[in-house]
């Protein structure tokens, strides 16, 4: 098959990223919007030596019962949802079905118990997003998602899984953009919002003139916003003072700036949070690693609970935030601490060795570099929190084979709806 050309295809199976599985010819195609059971029309997008994707035109037998009516008119177009067309509880189910497909095929793995998975909002949950802008002399300004596997920009004048204070704005963001001397500068945009206040950061390398300021300054009055502007890691803000966020995790208050990172569902991370200190049980004679700790999410809370907990991170910003919020707090057991943990040092490896229980939560690459190097002699109890169920397998296999842990549980958190980003929780023992 060549791209453009179309078929009629039988969907066997649904894929991990939420397409459909069809054989075409002996080779394998994965569609989107397609469900399993339907024979669809579809047109070839982009060919591969052992594969080929294709798109559904339209669904030619009886649509399947999972079938939805997608809720967003960009939906088939832009790259930031796969999964609209698919009832939402059944997304749920998906994900559960992803994990444990990945976990046993990957490492031959089954959890001991999969507790029930937790939802939220099936839309309006997104507290930041980074847009992408887009000039060219054939479409003019163009600002939303990108087309998926492409760096396309649908140009989007709503988003039905952004907060409505972040959808409301990108109208009035194009406005904004189009009527600036330095329009063609501006790459992206980042969105974020907390209970206390919305910010707009526009990343564009030269300095804004002072025309430019008296717009983004009306505009920061007129929808009461912060502009900031960023530029390779500095971020600075357009008004009088520096911005801050705040927000509140298990009656924790926590502060942020522009850029820092941020767990985008704050319903699921607050579950998430109860879900850590729940599983891993942090008591006043332990001290606990939080690896990964950002600006200490769960090193906050668990500092609570525990005698001490040590947090590792890479992001200085992040770890400065993480002190700061330690402050805010009164909460003087817990240190953070500067370190690469895909290239871990021996002095690292020591001072985790020596704590009694781990929490991980690594980005999608997973922390393969620590769970094979470090010694867990000491260590009986750890939990993981991933983003990606291929790397979390992965990472599973050596802790239950090299260190001789049992998976006790997994549990999945629907931390983005509508797409097939799966976010997991998975408990680790030894000698049980
Ligand atoms: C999924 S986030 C989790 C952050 C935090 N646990 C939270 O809940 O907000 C992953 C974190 O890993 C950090 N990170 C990425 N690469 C790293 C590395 N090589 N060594 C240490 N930390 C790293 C990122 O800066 C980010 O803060």
């Amino acid at each position: 098959m060549k791209n453009n050309e179309r078929d009629t295809l039988t969907i066997q199976n649904f894929a991990h990223d939420g397409r459909g599985v069809a054989r075409l010819k002996g080779k394998t195609v994965f569609v989107s919007n397609a469900l399993p059971g339907e024979m669809v029309e579809a047109e070839i997008v982009c060919t591969h030596r052992s594969f080929d994707e294709a798109k559904a035109i339209s669904v030619l037998s009886r649509e399947s019962h999972l079938r939805v009516t997608p809720k967003c008119e960009y939906f088939g177009t832009c790259g930031g949802c796969d999964l609209q067309h698919i009832q939402d509880s059944y997304q749920l189910k998906y994900k559960r079905d992803v994990l444990a497909e990945i976990l046993a095929r990957q490492s031959d793995l089954t959890a001991e118990y999969e507790l029930e998975a937790v939802t939220s909002l099936p839309w309006r949950y997104r507290r930041n997003a980074r847009i992408a802008v887009s000039t060219s002399l054939e479409h003019g300004l163009t600002l939303g998602f990108r087309e998926k596997g492409s760096r396309t920009v649908v140009h989007c004048l709503k988003c039905d899984i952004l907060e409505p204070s972040l959808s409301d704005l990108l109208p009035h963001l194009t406005d904004l953009i189009q009527g600036l001397d330095f329009k063609n500068s501006v790459s992206e945009v980042e969105l974020l919002s907390t209970e206390d206040n919305v910010t707009v950061t526009l990343f564009i390398e030269p300095k804004f003139n002072a025309s430019d300021r008296i717009k983004l300054s009306d505009f920061s009055n007129a929808h009461k916003v912060s502009v900031c502007r960023k530029s390779g890691k500095t971020i600075e803000s357009l008004g009088s003072s520096n911005v801050v966020h705040g927000y509140y995790i298990n009656k924790l208050y926590f502060e942020m700036s522009p850029g820092g990172f941020l767990q985008t569902n704050h319903e699921i991370n607050t579950a998430l949070v109860a879900h850590v200190l729940e599983v891993l049980a942090p008591s006043k004679n332990e001290t606990i690693a939080d690896l990964f700790c950002g600006m200490g999410n769960f090193s906050l809370p668990l500092a609570q609970l525990a005698g001490s907990v040590v947090g590792v991170e890479s992001d200085r910003d992040l770890l400065a935030q993480g002190r700061a919020n330690a402050d805010l707090n009164a909460i003087l057991n817990c240190e953070f601490l500067r370190g690469d943990l895909f290239k871990c040092s021996e002095f690292l490896l020591a001072r985790v060795a020596d704590c009694e229980k781990i929490l991980l939560d690594p980005p999608r690459l997973g922390a393969l570099d620590f769970v094979t190097n470090c010694d867990f002699e000491k260590i009986n109890h750890i939990v993981y929190v991933s983003c990606s169920p291929s790397t979390f397998a992965r990472d599973a296999k050596v802790l239950c084979g090299r260190h001789k842990y049992t998976l006790i549980s997994t549990r999945v958190f629907d931390m983005f709806p509508q797409t097939a980003h799966v976010e997991l929780v998975g408990v680790f023992k030894k000698g049980i």
